[in-house]
């Protein structure tokens, strides 16, 4: 089981979309997949196609981390309704922004990583959507994890954000987790006409180097279009969306060539 991290210091930018996006890779792929919602906005669940019951949440397995509650919170994807494989949603609840502390204790940090634990055997990857801070709920996550990916729009703070959080994740790296590693920063919603995004990309590959992903996401209403419908989207019609799906795949190569390498090193 890999455990893959979406991070980014502002809402809006697309984590739920990369997030999603990698889900429907793995779902093409034929992986076993859990999506776990760590953002009280809990934006992962409408593009998962999954309607919200009565089932527990995040928040009450953060409270109460048993294996029966784990069970409880865990929903099934209307992906898999019309296509077979395994998609599932640990649900995300705005409550859970009571563990979004600046400081957790060493229990707290542990917290998500030994819930894993216990499902470990279930899954092949595991997609974390973080909250748009560096907090309780980030550093749970990343503690959790082998890989974190930063997303960003190429704008004019992306830059000074992007920096702080891949020092976040060294300094998690160096005191916590030495299993964690920042796979890199995609750049979405990018314009190819627009000059300011070139001059915004060029800065970070200056800055970044290899850790600017290829590929960069462009802004496709086509993947608002997926979204909306609930659809993944290497399952939606059309050109741009076969790119799209063919980036995602692309970009989840990238998560299973990091893992290996991990693995053998
Ligand atoms: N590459 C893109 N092209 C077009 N729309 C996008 C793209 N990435 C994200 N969006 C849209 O922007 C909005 C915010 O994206 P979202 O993934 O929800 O951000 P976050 O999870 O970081 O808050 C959503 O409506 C989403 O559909
Ligand atoms: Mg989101």
């Amino acid at each position: 089981m890999r455990v893959v991290s979406v991070s980014s210091l502002k809402g809006g930018v697309g984590k739920t979309t990369v997030t999603l996006g990698l889900a429907s890779a793995a779902f093409a792929e034929g992986l076993r997949t859990l999506v776990i919602d760590m953002d009280p906005q809990s934006d992962a669940s409408t593009g998962l196609d999954v309607i919200v019951g009565k089932h527990l949440n995040i928040a009450d397995v953060l409270s109460q981390p048993r294996t029966s509650v784990i069970r409880q919170s865990i929903v099934t994807s209307g992906w898999t309704k019309s296509h077979r494989g395994t998609v599932h949603l640990l649900l995300g609840s705005p409550q859970v922004m009571r563990f979004d502390t600046p400081t957790l204790t060493k229990r707290e940090i542990w917290r998500l990583e030994e819930i894993l634990a216990s499902i470990e055997n279930d899954y092949d990857l595991v997609l974390i959507d973080c909250p748009p801070s560096l907090n309780g709920l980030t550093r749970m996550a990343w503690t959790a994890s082998d890989q974190v990916i930063v997303v960003t729009e190429p704008g004019l703070f992306s830059v000074a954000a992007t920096q702080r959080a891949f020092k976040a994740v060294d300094e998690l790296r160096r005191g916590v987790s030495p299993r964690l590693k920042p796979l890199g920063v995609v750049v979405n919603r990018v314009r190819p006409q627009s000059i300011e995004h070139q001059f915004r990309i060029n800065e970070m590959r200056e800055l970044f180097g290899s850790l600017v992903i290829e590929p960069i996401f462009l802004e496709r209403a086509t993947l608002q279009q997926a979204q909306g419908a609930a659809t993944p989207i290497h399952l939606w019609p059309g050109e741009a969306a076969d790119e799209t799906a063919r980036d995602f795949t692309r970009l989840l190569g990238l998560i299973h060539r990091e893992h290996d390498t991990a693995r053998r090193s």
